[in-house]
This record gives C-alpha cells, structure tokens and sequence, in this order.
C-alpha cells in the first residue's frame, strides 16, 4: 500500500534542513503570533498543512530556540484538531533542533503552540533609542539563510515553497508589515484600530523569504505597483532616493519578462540592519545606510529588485547553489543600472565589482572560492562572499560575451520562465545551459570552460576584465598625488569614482599622506556610508588617528555587517588595535543584531 518514496539525487538535499521533504512537505502555512517587547518573544501558533508523498512519513520541521507548548494535528480542512504527540530532538549549534510530528491517517495539518527565545537568531529587538523616531521599539526579522526557524517552527529548506497566511497582534502604537498582501488601508494604515494586522502570501515562496517588521511606520506612493516605507521622519528622504524604482522595474522587464509580483515596496530599517538589503518579497528591506541624497548607491535597490527573478522565481534549491542566486541578481543588477544610468556607470559598479572579488580571493582558503562550495557542517553564511556575487556575475559575463548579448538575453529569459517559482540546483542550470546555450554553438561553447568557473579557485584568466574610462581619468588624478585635482575635475566625481580613487592607494600609505588627503577632501567627515567605510578601514590599516572618534561612532551606529567586519578584521591585526576593538564592541554590541554580533564575536576570538 505504502509505495516507498526514492530518495532523491544527491545533489538535491540540503544538508541545513531536517526536513524530508520528498516524504511529507508543507504547502501552506497559517500563523497567529503576538508580539510582545516586554518580554522580546513572539507567541501563538503556526500551522503547516502539509502534502504527504509517503503515508507511514512524519513530518520533521526545523526549529531553533523555539519553546514548544503543545501540538495538535488535524485531517482536512474542516477537521478537529486533537493534542498529538511529537518529539524535539537535540539541538545542533547550526542546524537547531528538529521537531518530529508522527502523522496519523488523514492528517494534513500541523498545529504548533511555540514561543521565541529572546535571542532568537532571526530577531531583532530594537529600543527606542535605535531607531529614528527614538520614541518606539521596533522589531525585525531576518531569515535568510537558515533563520527562519527561529522564529516559526517550518521546513526551513529553499527547496520548499509556501503561500502563507498570518495574523500579528502588536501594542496599538506599532504597525506591524509582513513582506505579503496587507489587508489595512495603505493611505492611513494607523487607522488599524485594535493593533491586529492580517497577511496573505499569495506566491509560493521559500521560508527565506518570510519576513516582518514591527514599529512606528510611515508610507508614501512612488508608482503605481511601487512604495516605501520607513520611519515617519525617514520616508521623504526615502522616496525621493528611491524615485526610480519604476524605471528599474521596466528595464528587467524588458529583458526578462513580466515582474511575476504583486507589487514591489522597500522598507527603509533602523541602522542596525546587518545587511545591505534583503530582497523579501512584495518588500525589500534595506539599510539607511544606501540613502546617500544623490541615488549613488541606488544599485542596492537595482539589485534587490533583481532577485524578483533570480531568487525569487527561480531559488537556489540547496545553499550550495547560493551563487544561482546572487552571481545571476549581480549580473542582472548591473543590466539593469545600465539601463536606468547608463553604461558609464555601469561599467564603474562593474571594476568596482571586480575589485571586491580580488581582495576576497586574496584572503579566502582555496577551497572557499568555489562557486560550488562544499558548505555540509558549516553555517551557510560562510558562503555568504563575493564569490557568489562577484564571481557568479563574472562567469555570466563570460558567457554573455561568447554568445552574444542578443542570444544570451533569450537565454536567460527562458531560464526564468522554466524554472519560475521552482528550487534549482547547480546541475539543474548546467543541463539547461548544455541544452539551450552551449550545445548550440560548440565554438563559443569552447571558449567558456565551465567546470573550471564551478569547481576551480581564483578566477578563469580567459574571464573579460571589465575596463571604466571614468576610472582611467581617476587613476591619472591619483598618480599625480600629492598634486591635489582640480575643483572642475573632481565636482563631477560621484561615489564611485571616489571609492576608486580611495582604493588605488596604496594599503600602508601611512598616517602623513592619509593626513593629506584628508585636508584635501575631508574623507573623516564625509556622509556616505560607502566612501566612509572604504576611508575608516584605511584610517585602522594606516593607524590614522585624527579619524578614530569618527571610526569609533561609524562601528556603533551601523551594524551592516559589509562595513563593520572588515574594520574590526582590519583592526586585530595588531595588539593595540585589538584592545580598542574589543573597547568599540563592547559599546556596540547591545546595538548589533545577532548575526551582526556572531560575526564580530567571530573576528575576535
Ligand atoms: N539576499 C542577500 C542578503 C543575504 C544573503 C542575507 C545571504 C543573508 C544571507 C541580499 O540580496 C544581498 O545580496 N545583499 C547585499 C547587497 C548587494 C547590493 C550586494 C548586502 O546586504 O550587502
Ligand atoms: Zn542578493
């Protein structure tokens, strides 16, 4: 009766879940969670319905931290629940620890009383004094990679796809936004009375993907499917950073077919956001730290727009395939800022792009440069690097340049509408490239070697090596320092060329020339978050001292983890700097997020 269920290839398993879910998988999930800042918990219930390929199956969930209550389990819609037994295995530090529910005949629901540990790894609980308004707590989540179970009990595998539906009661002040469908009026949304807000995913997403936010919220209208949110005092600015939104959206349509979504907002965080952005669905999360006034660094939003189609539509299926995500919304981003902004600029994200990807396979192990990493045991935020992106991006650059961008764009439109709304692993794009690109034009073919861009360190020396002509004239600026460029030159400089300009120094130029360029142009006060990052992590390298008020006050307001690693890796190289990091952590810390705190934690062990 029973039919056994093969076990799949390989791989197809991901070895950051105990899901099974080639024998029983969620389809839906219904949650009911109140929020609650005294305690920082999330309680109530989350309810997998669940389609079973093998009758004699449990279903095993991922959880982390969670405090489970009690069980119930129901069959059909319409059926009672009724208290069911389950087990709670031991915790791993990486995985958590898996929840085991034997499913009796019929039973197709799974109902799970829980609460949330204070330090829950998803969760961030802001005071008052972290946001904007300094009036309000604020909570976040953050789910990706393997987080989501810390916060609801699920099959946290990007292989699964949900649709989900939630209610979140919060104090009456707060607004509460889930990256989904709102039921509340979006011109007013205050006007929610009783502090209970309804959400409904209507895509199939991954848990990844799941995500809420909770605090003193204000909202403006960009377009007409586009929005952001932010705190009251924030969303002007927001908006007016963010106007091009539209534009971008058309310029992926254009190439990669419709946006499959039913809207596409931001949300603007606190500081604290360990990450630049996240591309949750319906609503991006992003740092404040992007909000430059001159839509500079703009690019983020290009390039969580992007993951709409690579990621979103078609997801790594395991986080070994992590690169399917990030190198193709790299290389989609950068089609798309050529679009809204022109090659020039394009091309200088591009070098910048590259520059980013050297200094990492300067420092990497060999065998984390991979693009198909081996991640089994380890925390897949360890593949959380430029290899992904930067060299992901490149070996599709590589390809775009053998066959042409006209086939290459047919190429990858097709590769989003077959894979839409499907988990895909690296085998599964080789043999679509192999079909649909490679076996079509065995002499462009040739020129690409595939399996040294998957499986070899370093980077390919046939890989094209993108060249700005905006950068040439900087490089002649910085060759000829200390002869200061001229005001004319340097007024039409943006971010990127100064990020350049920053780089093409030499790393121990020493405390005297960082002096000079400081008098020049004020790097130390300078309020891109960017052109600040680059110059505070010179200022530790070169034990520049005038910038260490400023490099002490960048480390405790922003938790971006791209900022804040490479100061403090910067700063442990010596003993001096090592004490004075721990000094800066210890005053940071109750301000970074968890995954922000690991990392640093991390560095100075
Ligand atoms: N999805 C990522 C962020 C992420 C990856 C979070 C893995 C957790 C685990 C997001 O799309 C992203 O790539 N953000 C980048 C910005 C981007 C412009 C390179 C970031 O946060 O810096
Ligand atoms: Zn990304």
């Amino acid at each position: 009766m029973n039919q056994p269920v093969p076990a799949p290839p390989a791989h197809r398993v991901d070895v950051h879940s105990y899901a099974q879910p080639h024998l029983v998988s969620t389809r839906h999930i219904e949650m009911d969670l109140t929020v609650d800042f005294d305690r920082k918990v999330l309680h109530g219930w989350a309810e997998l319905s669940v389609l079973r390929r093998d009758a004699a199956a449990p279903l095993v969930a991922d959880t982390r931290d969670l405090t489970i209550d009690r069980v119930e389990t129901a069959a059909g819609p319409k059926g009672k629940l009724k208290v069911a037994n389950y087990t709670l295995g031991k915790a791993d530090p990486i995985l958590g620890a898996p929840l085991t529910v034997p499913l009796g005949e019929g039973v197709d629901r799974v109902r799970v009383h829980y609460s949330t540990s204070p330090a829950a790894s998803a969760l961030q609980w802001l005071e008052p004094s972290q946001t904007a308004g300094k009036k309000r707590p604020y909570l976040f989540t953050q789910s990706q990679a393997i987080h989501a179970r810390s916060w609801i009990p699920l099959q946290d595998s990007p292989a699964v796809r949900t649709t989900f539906r939630a209610r979140i009661r919060t104090p009456k002040d707060l607004i509460a936004l889930m990256a989904s469908r709102h039921d509340f009026r979006l011109a007013n949304p205050k006007e929610e009375p009783n502090g209970e807000y309804t959400f409904r995913m209507p895509h199939r997403i991954p848990s990844y993907l799941i995500a809420l936010a909770v605090g003193d919220l204000g909202y403006r209208q960009l377009g007409h499917r586009t929005g952001v949110w932010a705190e009251p005092s924030e969303v002007e600015a927001a908006a007016r950073e963010f106007e091009d939104t539209e534009r971008m959206i058309q310029a992926a349509e254009k190439l990669y077919g419709p946006y499959a979504w039913l809207k596409y907002e931001l949300l603007v965080l606190p500081p604290s956001f360990p990450f630049g952005g996240m591309e949750n669905p319906l609503l991006t999360f992003a740092t404040p730290t992007i909000i430059a006034g001159d839509k500079s660094l703009v690019s983020l939003v290009a390039h969580e727009l992007a993951h709409s189609w690579s990621g979103n539509l078609v997801t790594n299926a395991t986080w070994r395939d992590f690169w399917l995500n990030e190198g193709f919304t790299v290389y989609v981003e950068r089609r798309i800022q050529e679009q809204v902004y022109g090659e020039a600029r394009a091309k200088m994200e591009a070098v910048l792009g590259r520059q980013e990807l050297e200094a990492e396979i300067a420092k990497l192990p060999a065998a984390d440069q991979l693009l198909y990493i081996d991640l089994k045991g380890r925390d897949p935020d360890d593949g959380v690097t430029a290899i992904a992106y930067e060299k992901g991006a490149l070996f599709l650059l590589t390809l775009e340049e053998a066959f042409g961008r006209e086939r290459f764009d047919q190429f990858l439109l097709a590769y989003f509408s077959t894979f839409a709304f499907q988990g895909i692993t690296t085998q599964d794009f080789l043999a679509f490239l192999q079909q649909n690109l490679l076996k079509k034009d065995p002499a462009a073919a040739a020129k690409v070697p595939v399996e040294e861009w998957l499986h070899q360190p370093g980077i390919p020396a046939s890989a094209p090596k993108p060249v700005s002509d905006e950068f040439t004239r900087v490089d002649e600026a910085v060759h000829a320092w200390p002869a200061v460029p001229p005001a004319t030159i340097t007024k039409t400089w943006t971010t990127h060329h100064w990020l350049h300009f920053l780089r093409a120094f030499p790393a121990d130029l020493g405390a005297a020339k960082m002096a000079g360029l400081d008098r020049a142009f004020s790097f130390t006060k300078s309020k891109n978050s960017e052109i600040a990052g680059q110059w505070l992590l010179m200022a530790a390298r070169n034990r520049y001292e005038p910038a260490a008020a400023r490099l002490e006050a960048f480390l405790i307001g922003v938790g971006r983890r791209k900022f804040v690693r490479p100061i403090y890796e910067e700063l442990v190289r010596t003993p001096a700097g090592r004490v004075r990091a721990e000094t800066i952590f210890a005053k940071a810390r109750p301000g970074y997020h968890p995954i922000t705190v690991a990392t640093v934690t991390q560095i100075l062990k």
